[in-house]
């Protein structure tokens, strides 16, 4: 481990560590903020979702300290280096298009997964590697039941 450097590995880690905390950050306000159909399971399965990405975040930023890499740790860091974008709380969105939101919230971090994916296998480092593999199942999950609410 010591004789690599895993210089795109470990980008590609911190960029996970500030986009996965920017979408806990959103699903928050979404648990928070929802209102209509849905609500009484929808408010809890918000909760579900933060604590299966918070498990990845973790993990992905424990894996890039053990590489030598240092994870944003700052919510000055996550929202400058996070593509993800953020728009004031508003309890008026509608149920659909909120979830709308989330589902594309997760096609981004599935996208980042991939690249996750084709970076750690280019520079052989197996065990971030399935760390993408895994979050790139949980999001495609997420997805899929999102899409299976909304009858998408
Ligand atoms: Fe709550």
């Amino acid at each position: 481990m010591t004789e690599h450097t895993y210089p795109q590995t470990k980008q590609v880690l911190n960029q996970a560590v500030a986009d996965i905390y920017k979408a806990i950050s959103i699903i928050r306000q979404a648990h928070w903020y929802m209102r209509g159909q849905g609500f009484l399971y929808l408010h809890k399965q918000m909760d579900k979702l933060i604590d299966g990405l918070d498990g990845h975040l973790d993990e992905l930023s424990e894996r890039l300290i053990m590489l030598g890499g240092a994870p944003y740790s700052t919510l000055k860091e996550y929202d400058q280096v996070s593509q993800l974008v953020e728009v004031e709380g508003s309890f008026e969105v509608p149920m659909a298009e909120r979830l709308n939101r989330l589902v594309d919230l997760y096609e981004y971090l599935a996208t980042l997964y991939r690249q996750g994916l084709a970076v750690t296998d280019e520079e052989n480092e197996a065990v971030a590697n399935g760390l993408f593999a895994d979050a790139l199942a949980d999001a495609e999950k997420v997805s899929w039941m999102l899409k299976a609410e909304l009858s998408r």
